[in-house]
């Protein structure tokens, strides 16, 4: 049984549905890419995920149990976190209150620890505001929020977009180093080529379907795929 299902997800904002009848999975241990062009419908797929959608069908199973039904709160306190594409620390808190903040009230000093030893360059920041911070490390502190409640599976959705591009590797780095930390990756990437690379499985979305799942190396193989779908390697 994969770690993560989702199964025949199909939904969207308005009358119109923007994903239809996904079925996608996650192993323990796995990095899973999903990618496709702008508009393809990968965001939304997440929020359907993440229960955030005004209007869904389809399963969500994470560990054997059916979120399906359940708020998005309770799909975070089952295992699930989430890394968004934008806002996804408090610039005007600190970097310790950003992580109590995430905890949903004041973070446990062994969570504390836990995080810290991940991503030691907070501890030297801890007092300082997010807005302070590089890209780099506003980047961690996001990560760390996440990574708070010792979660399952951690969606992330572009996290090398806002970047500067000498900042992605070591976001790429921090990214294959959580299934060690016993956490899976559900990644949503512009740059298609390099998350391939470093992952397990991938998923293309286009119109909100998937038009080809598998093993990344044989996503990347395939060179009509990568060129309709992956861009150029300008991407990388
Ligand atoms: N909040 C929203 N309300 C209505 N339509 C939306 C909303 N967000 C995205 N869409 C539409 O859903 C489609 C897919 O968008 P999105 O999931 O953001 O694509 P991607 O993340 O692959 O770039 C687009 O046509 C977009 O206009
Ligand atoms: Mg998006």
């Amino acid at each position: 049984m994969p770690l993560l299902q989702i199964e025949g997800l199909t939904g969207g904002y308005g009358a119109v549905d923007i994903v239809h009848d996904i079925t996608l999975s996650v192993e323990a241990g796995e990095i899973v890419t999903i990618a496709g062009t702008n508009g393809a419908g990968k965001s939304t797929l997440l929020r359907g995920l993440f229960g955030l959608l005004p209007r869904a069908t389809g399963r969500v199973r994470l560990a054997g149990q059916d979120l399906s039904a359940l708020p998005t709160e309770d799909r975070i306190a089952a295992g699930l976190a989430c890394v968004p594409q934008v806002a996804n620390v408090f610039a005007h808190m600190s970097v310790l209150e950003n992580l109590h903040v995430a905890a949903g009230g004041r973070i446990k000093g062994t969570d504390l620890e836990r995080v810290l030893a991940l991503f030691p360059v907070l501890r030297d920041r801890r007092a300082q505001s997010a807005g302070s911070l590089s890209g780099g490390e506003r980047q961690q502190l996001a990560f760390a929020r996440a990574m708070v409640r010792a979660p399952q599976v951690m969606v992330l959705d572009e996290p090398t977009a806002a970047l500067a591009p000498s900042l992605v590797g070591r976001v790429f780095e921090l990214v294959q180093a959580l299934p060690a930390q016993g956490v899976a990756v559900l990644m949503v990437e512009q740059r298609a080529r390099q998350a391939l690379a470093l992952s397990d499985r991938g998923c293309i979305l286009d119109q909100g379907r998937v038009v080809m799942q598998g093993r990344a190396q044989d996503l990347l193989r395939d060179e009509g795929m990568t060129r309709l779908y992956l861009g150029s390697d300008s991407t990388l």
